[in-house]
């Protein structure tokens, strides 16, 4: 029969198995610091109608116009994968009643996005976004919550030299008034726009200041910027924002140029973004969006909130060097030459794994001196070779994979709390040992 050899998909990513400790890492720290700062996680389906994306994101981003994958299966309604987590984060809250539980209601999410971009480094088709969604509060102390949770997370991980960019684009009310200037600077140039900033044109100017083809942006480098035209509250919102920021000690920068790719966003934006991935350097992009829920139909209610891209928070660790959390190994290997030996390791690892020890033996009927290369390359902390004459004597050598050193344990009931204890021994010497660098690390050395 022929056979098909089949890629994964451009744009797509698979983590394989000695990779995964990157992510069990990162998640662990985005998860943890995001429940310390009281929000709860939620998930959501990976795909929503096509109407939510289009209403929320917007009908004239690049997003809605150039990067869903939308799909319609057997006669059903038209559906998207999702591009980003706020949409169905906001239906599902809005949807499940959550919004009527007090306020503040907040969320995170780790889930899987969507967008047919043209891939480069840190930028996918399938991408994965940690994101935190704040609903209820229109005051700017959400505002420095929500950036000091993303500047932690940075923190945590130990990335170094993110830049923080925020600024604020307005209600709808200051942003007629600079549509209004940004079609008026942008008409002087519409015959060279690309075709789709040419229809934003009339409908939606501020989305061709993040249109990606060069001539556009180029010519968006002399745009009006949208401070110039805060009304008073909006001024006042983002004044106050900077003060709490600095106040909680985060360093910042105004960029007006920060308008974000996405339509529901009103007052706050900001992005921390890194120089040492390429042109894919924003890890982090959020803001408010006070008129959103109101879109979907919910009660009027302010929100806000950001998201993370994994994949690139894991690039900036990986150039900047920094340490992830070591891959969990294997505790023990029983290896066995025999039949009646090798049910019984079968017996003793089951037992073991009871107990939440990683116990491993031979499943493929391998000679001895195979199964304990197997070991080694298993990184196992432990292994014990069973045999006719341990049968009998009913005990075995537990030895050492680091040290060599060996010691003999009764193989009956006992062994299991015996091998416990050797266990906890082994974590214990392992962290003296990582203690002196440890001492270095947080010690007086600059560099
Ligand atoms: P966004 O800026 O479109 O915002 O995406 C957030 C983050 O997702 C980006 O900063 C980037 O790190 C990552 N990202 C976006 N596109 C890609 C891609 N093609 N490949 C790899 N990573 C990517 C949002 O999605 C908003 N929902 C954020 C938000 C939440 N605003 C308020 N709440």
């Amino acid at each position: 029969m022929a056979t098909l050899k089949v890629q994964r998909p451009k744009g797509t990513q698979d983590v394989v198995p000695s990779q995964m400790y990157k992510w069990n890492t990162v998640e662990g720290i985005v998860k943890d610091t995001a429940s310390a700062y009281g929000f709860r996680e939620i998930r959501i389906p990976t795909f929503e109608d096509t109407a939510l994306f289009v209403r929320s994101v917007g009908d004239t981003t690049d997003v809605v116009q150039k990067e869903m994958y939308s799909v319609t299966a057997k006669g059903d309604a038209d559906f998207s994968l999702r591009p980003e987590g706020t949409a169905g984060t906001i239906r599902a809250l809005i949807e499940n009643g959550i919004l009527n539980e007090g306020f503040p209601q907040k969320v995170f999410y780790v889930l899987s996005c969507f967008r047919h971009e043209k891939p480069q480094a840190g930028r996918l088709r399938e991408f994965h976004q940690f994101g935190v969604e704040m609903a209820g509060t229109k005051d700017p102390r959400a505002d420095a919550e929500v950036i000091s949770l993303a500047k932690s997370i940075i923190d945590t991980a130990g990335l170094r030299g993110i830049k923080l960019f925020i600024n604020s684009i307005g209600c709808p009310e200051c942003r007629a008034k600079y549509h209004a200037a940004l079609k008026e600077y942008f008409a002087g140039r519409a015959d060279e726009l690309c075709d789709t900033c040419r229809g934003r044109l009339e409908k939606n100017p501020m989305r061709i200041l993040d249109c990606k083809s060069p001539v556009c942006s180029e010519i968006a480098e002399g745009a009006p910027v949208i401070l110039d035209y805060l009304c008073e509250d909006c001024r006042e919102h983002f004044e106050k924002l900077q003060q709490y920021l600095t106040a909680m000690d985060i360093k910042f920068e105004i960029n007006p140029k920060i308008v974000r790719g996405l339509d529901y966003y009103t007052k706050t934006v900001f992005e921390f973004v890194t120089t040492d991935i390429g042109a894919q350097g924003t890890v982090c992009g959020g803001g408010r969006y006070d008129g959103l829920i109101e879109t979907l139909s919910g009660k009027p209610c302010p929100a806000l909130g950001f998201a993370m891209g994994l994949e690139r928070l894991i690039l900036t660790m990986e150039k900047q060097g920094l340490d992830f959390a070591a891959e969990d190994t294997c505790d023990i290997y029983i290896a066995s030459m025999g039949d009646a030996a090798s049910v019984k390791a079968m017996q003793m690892c089951a037992e073991l794994r009871a107990d939440g020890v990683s116990a491993e033996c031979d499943v493929v009927g391998r000679g001895l001196k195979a199964q304990m290369k197997y070991a080694d390359k298993l990184g196992a902390k432990f292994s014990v070779v069973l045999g006719d004459s341990e049968l009998e004597s009913q005990t075995a050598e537990l030895k050492n994979m680091q040290t060599g050193e060996k010691v003999t344990l009764p193989i009956d009931e006992r062994f299991k709390a015996a091998f416990n204890a050797m266990l906890i021994s082994h974590m214990l010497s392992a962290e003296e040992i990582e203690e002196p660098f440890d001492e270095l690390e947080s010690g007086d050395i600059t560099d």
